[in-house]
């Protein structure tokens, strides 16, 4: 298990593997991992011949001072977990300076409208942000297939157009959620959650269920009073917002057409630890 820090150091190596002809699978992170990031590891590990996983805490995508200084760094750990899936991974875990060289901030982006949508709507510059980070990352480590996972559905489209857009020759691949038994997705965040957010957080999960099986029959305007309702009287889970999507241009249907695919996605306040999650409806 190599853990690097120096980006010149890491790309180094990468060359060496690239002249053998190994092929590349990347998982970027901003550690703190738990079982959905080892899941993308380890998709990676099946499809690859090397595995870099990065672990920076991206400064450019907090639009919440207070959330980036309170986001938790466990590197050790990190490193620890990660070993247990498989030594032969490489880590890098770089400085901001390495990254950004003195200049953090972001490049500005046009994600054909897929920035304005949700995430984008609360948290201004956040896809400023991880577009700018994600697109150093895959000059450093130049990878053969960059793995995202669907928690962050909006992220990986925004991925997927950053790519094409950039003309950036990796393969862009999404991860299905990882769940705890109660259903909360797996978070980061999570470990921030008192003992009494930490029971009512699964209502999350129940509620994007309810809306999946209200999806055959009710309109999505109707399903998303339907949720407003749930968590009007909620003492702990504060909504931001609940949107039912086209999964291809993010943008809020008010009616559904044929051959489309949709997803319902939702933003949540428990005290000042927002969690997000969604869910395919069709
Ligand atoms: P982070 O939140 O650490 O997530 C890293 C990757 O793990 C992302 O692709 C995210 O979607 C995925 N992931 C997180 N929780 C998951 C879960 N429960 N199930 C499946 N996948 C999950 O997303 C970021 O970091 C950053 O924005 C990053 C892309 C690293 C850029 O800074």
């Amino acid at each position: 298990m190599e853990v690097f820090s120096d980006k010149e150091q890491i790309a180094h190596v990468i060359e060496g593997f690239k002249e053998q002809q190994l092929t590349i699978g990347f998982v970027p992170t901003m550690g703190a991992l738990h079982k959905g990031h080892l899941a993308l590891v380890e998709k990676a590990l099946e499809n690859n011949n090397k595995v870099v996983v990065s672990v920076f805490v991206n400064p450019t995508q907090f639009n919440n001072v207070d959330d980036l200084k309170k986001y938790p760094r466990t590197l050790e750990k990190d490193v620890l977990l990660l070993e247990t899936v498989s030594k032969d991974i490489l880590i890098f875990a770089p400085s901001v300076d390495d990254i950004y060289e003195g200049n953090t901030v972001s490049q500005h982006f046009n994600f054909d409208g897929l920035e304005h949508e949700m995430e984008g709507k609360f948290r201004e510059g956040h896809f400023d942000g991880v577009g700018t980070v994600v697109k150093r990352l895959f000059e450093i480590v130049k990878p053969d297939n960059a793995y995202f996972g669907e928690k962050d559905f909006q992220q990986l489209q925004i991925i997927k157009k950053l790519v094409s857009k950039y003309f950036i020759p990796v393969n862009v691949i999404g991860c299905k959620i990882h769940r705890e038994t109660n259903g909360l997705a797996m978070s980061s965040r999570n470990t921030r959650l008192t003992e009494n957010q930490k029971k009512q957080a699964p209502f999350i999960y129940k509620t994007l269920k309810s809306a999946k099986k209200f999806f055959g029959t009710k309109s999505a305007n109707w399903i998303s009073k339907w949720v407003d309702t749930q968590f009007i009287n909620n003492e702990v889970l504060k909504l931001e917002y609940f949107i039912i999507a086209d999964i291809n241009s993010l943008k809020q249907i008010s009616r559904k057409t044929k051959n489309t695919k949709y997803r319902a996605f939702i933003a949540v306040y428990a005290g000042d630890i927002r969690l997000i999650d969604n869910i395919a409806l069709n």
